[in-house]
Formats: C-alpha cells, sequence, structure tokens
C-alpha cells in the first residue's frame, strides 16, 4: 500500500546517510527539501524528492495526503518519561512556590513517595486508563516514540503492575515505547534508615523477577543527593547489566553527584538532568557513546539551575533534550514545548533542538536506526504542521500546537 503526501512547503531533517547521532558542531544543521513530496510505502518511508520530480501518476497511489504548504517533521522522540502515574501533585506544586525545595517535599514523604502512596491505591486497570489518556495527548503533540519508567511502585509488585501496563500500552499504541525499570527511585517508608536493605531487594529480587518476565528493555537509578549513592547506583546498574538491562540513568539534578561518571562507567546509554556538569563530567562523557540528556521541563519546573547545553556542545558532545513527563517536576510531555524551553533557557538554536529532540533522543533510546530523521527505509513516523515561514517559527509560537496531522507507522492517526 502506497501513500503520498504533497505540496510539502519545506521537508524537514531529511538524511541521504543516516547516523545515529549528532554531536557538536554538527547539531547546528539541519538538511531540509523545500517544495517537496514523500512516498510512503506500508509503514516505511520508501523516497522523498521535489514536487516537480515527482513522476509517477498521482491517482495511482492509493492514498493522497495534501500537506497544503505546511511542513513535515519527523515525529519526536521522547527518550525520558514517567507517564505511568497515579492522580496529580498538585498540592506540592504550590507548596514549591511558597518555598518548599524539591528535597524539603520528599523530606516530608510527598514528592515520589506521595505518587507511590497513590499508585499503590490504584487498581492496573485504572493506571492503564490514566496513562492511555496521556500517550494520547502526547501523540497528538507530535511524540512518535516514548521511554516510560517504573519507579512510583517501590514493591517488587507495584513495580510490576507498573511494568505490565507500560507492556499493554506498547501493545495497543501506534507509538513505539521502550520500557525502564526504576527500582531505585526513592527509598520506600518501610526502609527509612535501612536503605541498604532496600538496594539489595532491588538487586537481589526485583533485578531477576524483571528480566524474568521480560518487562523492561532499561534499567535506572536516581544517582543524586538524598537519593541512592554512586556505590550503591554501581552495584545496581551491573546487577542490570547481568541481566540484560542496558543502563539509562538519573544523574546529577539535585548535585555533583558522581552519576555521570558512574554512568559512563557502567556504559549507559545516556545519563539525564545534567544540571551540574562541570568540566569533569564533560571530560568523562566525551570519552564515551553516552547520549547527555536535557530536561528543561523539570529545569523550569523545579526552578533549578539550567544544565549547560552550550558548553557540552562546544566540547563537541551531542545533547538530547527529553520531556521527563512526570507529575512532580515534569507534569507536560510536550516535546514542542520543551524545544522551546531548551531555546529559551538552555541556549540552543532551533536547528540543535531539532536534532536534540529527534535523532538524539533516538539515539538515547536505541532506535536511531530506525526512526528520528526522514530517511529512506526509516519508520514513516511524522507530522504535517500548518502553514509556517521557517523552522524558527516552529518553536518560537511556544503556546501554539501547529501540529495538523500525525502519521505513525505510516497510518495517519490525528
Ligand atoms: O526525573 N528526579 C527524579 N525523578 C523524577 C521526578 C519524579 C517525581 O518527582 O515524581 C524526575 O524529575
Ligand atoms: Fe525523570
Amino acid at each position: 500500500m502506497q501513500k503520498v503526501i504533497i505540496n510539502i512547503k519545506k521537508l524537514v531533517q531529511v538524511e541521504e546517510n543516516p547516523a545515529l547521532k549528532v554531536c557538536g558542531e554538527l547539531m547546528a544543521s539541519v538538511n531540509c527539501v523545500e517544495n517537496a513530496y514523500l512516498i510512503i510505502s506500508e509503514d516505511k518511508i520508501q523516497e522523498f524528492g521535489l514536487m516537480s520530480d515527482l513522476n509517477k501518476e498521482i491517482s495511482t497511489f492509493e492514498e493522497i495526503i495534501d500537506a497544503n504548504g505546511g511542513f513535515v517533521y519527523p515525529s519526536f522522540c521522547d527518550s525520558h518519561t514517567h507517564l505511568v502515574y497515579a492522580g496529580s501533585r498538585e498540592i506540592e506544586y504550590v507548596d514549591k512556590i511558597k518555598g518548599l525545595s524539591y528535597e524539603e517535599i520528599a523530606k516530608k514523604g510527598g514528592g515520589i513517595l506521595n505518587s507511590a502512596k497513590l499508585l499503590n491505591n490504584t487498581s492496573e486497570d485504572e493506571l492503564y486508563i490514566q496513562a492511555k489518556k496521556r500517550i494520547d495527548e502526547i501523540i497528538s503533540q507530535g511524540t512518535g516514540a516514548v521511554e516510560i519508567k517504573s519507579g512510583y511502585g517501590l514493591t517488587l509488585d507495584a513495580e510490576l503492575k507498573m511494568l505490565r501496563v507500560i507492556k499493554r500500552l506498547k501493545a495497543d499504541c501506534p507509538i513505539i515505547i521502550k520500557s525502564t525499570f526504576l527500582g531505585a527511585h526513592s527509598v520506600p517508608l518501610e526502609y527509612k534508615g535501612r536503605q541498604a536493605g532496600y538496594v539489595n531487594l532491588v538487586v537481589e529480587e526485583m533485578i531477576p523477577k524483571v528480566a524474568d518476565q521480560k518487562l523492561a528493555d532499561y534499567i535506572d537509578v536516581f544517582c543524586d543527593k538524598g537519593f541512592f549513592t554512586v556505590e550503591e547506583t554501581d552495584k545496581i546498574l551491573k546487577q542490570g547489566i547481568k541481566y540484560g538491562l542496558t543502563p539509562k540513568i538519573h544523574a546529577n539534578e539535585l548535585d555533583f553527584s558522581g552519576g555521570v561518571q558512574v554512568g559512563v562507567k557502567n556504559k549507559a546509554l545516556s545519563v539525564d538532568h545534567l544540571e551540574y556538569v562541570g568540566e569533569n563530567e564533560i571530560s568523562s562523557l566525551k570519552n564515551s557513546d553516552t547520549m547527555p540528556t536535557i530536561l528543561p521541563g523539570a529545569a523550569l519546573f523545579l526552578n533549578l539551575p539550567y544544565a549547560p547545553a552550550r558548553k557540552m556542545i562546544s566540547a563537541g558532545l551531542p545533547v538530547a533534550v527529553a520531556s521527563d513527563f512526570n507529575p512532580g517536576s515534569s507534569p507536560s510531555g510536550n516535546m514542542k514545548l520543551m524545544m522551546s524551553l531548551a531555546m529559551i533557557n538552555h541556549k540552543m538554536t532551533a536547528q540543535e533542538v531539532l536534532n536534540a529532540t529527534t535523532i538524539n533522543t533516538a539515539y538515547a533510546m536505541g532506535i536511531s536506526q530506525k526512526v528520528g530523521s526522514i530517511a529512506k527505509g526509516k519508520i514513516a513516523n511524522l507530522f504535517i504542521t500548518e502553514k509556517m515561514t521557517n523552522i524558527e517559527f516552529f518553536p518560537y509560537s511556544y503556546g501554539s500546537n501547529l501540529i495538523k496531522t500525525v502519521i505513525l507507522k505510516g497510518e495517519i492517526v490525528k
């Protein structure tokens, strides 16, 4: 079954020779074709080119999609979310505005532990319904692939419950989903003062069970001040690796925690947050294949210092931008908004944020050979915008969706 998209004003981020990621100064360039067409065959991009070179009779296609002078982009890949959660935490948000810090809220039994309580009182079906609604929302906002973490269960049964919900979403939704086990997100109340005991539970019981039931692709740890230490992180990651789970961790959000270095040492696919990054972290990342990932929504919402994206790019590193969609520090999975925030607060350019939210986040999910740009043979995950002037207009219009049509795996879904 062949479809054609015609009258594309700009086909954005096309690649002749697809790269797995884009680093340093190369992040500033994005290739485009003006006045283009694109042919989709089944779920793949078959070919594209200038409208004037389209030599096949249009009426021979099974479906003709008229872009009407809009731009066509590759779908966003969101490589860091916690979008399976129960309820919401807007009262803590008010506490934060009144001056309480993230750590103070956590110490009061709020934060992650509050979400864990809510999740434990919510049935698996209800959890699925709430998460599915969030997935539908991010699809309409242009996301075509998403990573989702556990970590609001904090008991073996509740962690497995979260991961089963992710598995069900994988089977039901047109979006590509990767699953991450984050048992070491916080120490549950029952283990207060006995953190080592909880780490043992994660290592000895949870990881083997999660792996045995094939419920996760990745292993994550919140390696930071007040949460898990470098030594605990190292132990958990090593056990994850032993059970076939690749590390992808929370690092350096609240302090120079050593998270970046322990992630790199364990060949993490990505280290995420990075508000506290200096020369040591940058040089550790430079000798690695680990994707530094910044989360502009969390930095904005928690009033954290902004991760030094410019310094990382100047050092030749790649940078990825993800949403961190979660109830406590970033209650939004809107990747277009993350683009705008990365420009405004992290001083990235429109071209850099495009690479950072597509090909580099695809890399951070291990799927950049299949999605993350417009290239022959890649999965047809695309969106068509309203009429626009140029690439800069898209993140500049930070309060407007601008996305008219969404195509996932070759099918129109919005
Ligand atoms: O990535 N930093 C750790 N975890 C989440 C926050 C989770 C929460 O507050 O519920 C994050 O920001
Ligand atoms: Fe997170």
